[in-house]
Order: C-alpha cells, then structure tokens, then sequence
C-alpha cells in the first residue's frame, strides 16, 4: 500500500494530544544534532512550544504519515516573537522595512522530520506547503539551520520553489561562526 503523507496548514493547535505529538516530533527530529551542530537546534521546552502551536502568531504546517505526525514547520511573522530562534528582530526589520511593516516577512523558527522519516521525500512535501504560503501571501521567508547538518538545505527549498515555477533567490544573511582554541603543549583535546 502506498504511503499517505499529508500536510495539515492551520494557524491554532489547542489539542493538548497533538500539540503534545508535534513536541515529540520535534524533540526527536533534533536528536541527532548534538553530534553536529554547536548551536543548540532546539530552541523551544513543551511549554513554550505549546504556547506557540495555540498562538495565531505563528502559522503551523504539521506533516502526517499515516496520522502519525512526523514533521512541523511553525514560522512567524511577529518578529519579537522569532527571537526565540536566536534571531534579531531589528537587524531583520532594518534589512527588509518593507516586507516587515506589511506583516510579509516570517521566520522559521522550526523545521524538521523525524529522523526515521527522513530522506523519504516527506520532508519536501512539507516545503512545498510552507512555499505555497510564502507565495500566496506574496512574502518573504528567512530562518537559520546547521552547515554542518543541513548544507544543501537552502538548495532544496529552491529546488522545490522552482518544482512550483517560482525563481527563489537567497539574499545571505549572516554567518555565525562557532569556534575553538586549545594550547598544543596540553595535548591534543578529547
Ligand atoms: C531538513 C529536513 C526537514 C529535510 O527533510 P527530509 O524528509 O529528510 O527531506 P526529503 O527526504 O524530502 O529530501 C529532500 C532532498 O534533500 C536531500 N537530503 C535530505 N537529507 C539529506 C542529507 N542528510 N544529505 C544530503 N541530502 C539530503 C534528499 O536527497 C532530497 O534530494 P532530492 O530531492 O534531490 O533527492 C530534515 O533533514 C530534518 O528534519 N532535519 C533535522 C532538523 C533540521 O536540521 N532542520 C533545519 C533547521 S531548523
């Protein structure tokens, strides 16, 4: 039987049963991060990320396979409230006044898919939705990710732009480079 995925869109989540299935989602989509990524990939506790899937600030794309949540995109056009993800609001606002003021700018503040989902084509599904937003709402989107993790990410979601006849075309940000030192008369660090 062929597998069913299907992206759910809605801007309010106050099932306590999904929201608490979507928190699981998350939290084990980043699972493997610790071995990559120096920024912490998860910026959300269950609280706050309760408070986020009820809150209609945040747009909310839930990605089932066979009514098993395996993936979630929330992005936010609130800036104050993408601060969670360790961005900075007036820079953004600063960068792209615009988009901004007319509530056209969103950050991703999550997206991911369990890993034993991923790299089955689920995780497209869920761009392609979140794509078909951004260009219904004649928006922009910024978010950040791991190099290390996710270098072709950016790629992807162009790829998938132009699957859905869209140019998108990536105005870089920023690099926030993690770093670290160590005297070699102590040996090399483990
Ligand atoms: C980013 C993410 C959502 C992609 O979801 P996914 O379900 O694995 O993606 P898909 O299976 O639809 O793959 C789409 C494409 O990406 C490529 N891809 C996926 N994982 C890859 C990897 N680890 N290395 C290289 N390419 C990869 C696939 O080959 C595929 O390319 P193709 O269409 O040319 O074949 C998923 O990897 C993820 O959840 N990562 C952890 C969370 C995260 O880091 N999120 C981003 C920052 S918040």
């Amino acid at each position: 039987m062929a597998t069913k995925e299907t992206v759910l869109h809605v801007t309010e989540i106050n099932d306590p049963a999904l929201a608490h299935e979507i928190w699981e989602a998350y939290k084990g989509s980043f699972a493997d991060t610790d071995k990559m990524c120096a920024q912490d990939q998860i910026c959300y506790d269950e609280k706050t990320m309760t408070q986020a899937l009820s809150d209609p600030d945040y747009q909310k794309f839930v990605l089932k396979v066979e009514d098993h949540v395996v993936g979630i995109c929330i992005l936010t056009n609130n800036l104050m409230k993408a601060r969670i993800a360790y961005c900075n609001d007036r820079f953004l606002r600063r960068k792209f006044p615009k988009y901004v003021e007319e509530g056209r700018f969103w950050y991703v503040t999550a997206i991911c898919v369990l890993p034993e989902a991923q790299q089955k084509g689920f995780g497209v599904e869920l761009l392609r939705s979140v794509c078909q937003f951004i260009f219904d709402t004649k928006s922009m989107v910024s978010y950040d990710y791991s190099f290390n993790k996710n270098p072709w990410l950016t790629g992807l979601i162009q790829k998938v732009g132009a699957s859905l006849g869209w140019n998108v075309v990536e105005i870089p940000l920023d690099k926030q480079c993690y770093t670290s030192l160590y005297y070699s008369h102590n040996g090399l660090p483990s």
